[in-house]
């Protein structure tokens, strides 16, 4: 698929079928993951594949809508800051390079004609607990991964001369 095509068809499903996602599109998705650029090259993110099967309830403790276990694959991508790079100021790059991550995943999965939904309203503490978190391993996004059963609405954005400015700010 073209990539402003791949962009635009992008959205977030919430609504998904059963089917299994065949092994090899999580392999292609789980590589765009691996390519993703981080700060200095640090990698400090990891990603962890959920299977939803007979463990509905105890996922939907995360994050309480139907659909975040509907599809047979959960994924979560989690942060190490001890690993990521700090700029001079002290600002740290760790839920920037997770957050890049996470939209490679999701670009791929597009991609695969798979759906995803960037969740980002989780109870912490829950997947702290579901997930067995050590401390220093953060929770920063979880998407369900599976063909979607639902429809993409009309994009709503706002005008890209409200988005864009050339050189400075004013
Ligand atoms: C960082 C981030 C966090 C999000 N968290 C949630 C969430 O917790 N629940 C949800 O239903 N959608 C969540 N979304 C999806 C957004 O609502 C969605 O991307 C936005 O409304 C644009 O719609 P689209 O993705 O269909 O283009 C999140 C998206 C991002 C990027």
């Amino acid at each position: 698929m073209e990539f402003a095509e791949l962009v635009r068809r992008r959205y977030s499903v919430r609504a998904y079928k059963r089917d299994p996602v065949p092994e090899a599109a999580l392999a292609r998705v789980l590589e765009a993951a691996r390519l993703a650029p981080t700060a200095a090259n640090r990698q400090p993110f990891r990603v962890l594949v959920i299977r939803t099967e007979g463990r509905k309830e105890e996922l939907g403790r995360m994050y309480q809508r139907s659909w975040f276990v509907e599809a047979p694959l959960l994924l979560a991508v989690v942060c190490l800051p001890a690993e990521a790079w700090v700029r001079r100021d002290g600002k740290s790059y760790a839920d920037v390079d997770a957050a890049i991550a996470m939209d490679h995943l999701v670009l791929a999965a597009t991609a695969e004609g798979l759906g995803t939904c960037w969740v980002g309203a989780f109870d912490p503490a829950a997947a702290r607990e579901i997930l067995a978190l050590p401390a220093g391993v953060e929770p920063i996004a979880f998407s369900p991964l599976g063909f979607p059963a639902d429809q993409p609405p009309e994009k709503k954005r706002k005008a890209l001369a409200e988005l864009v400015r050339r050189e400075r700010w004013s």
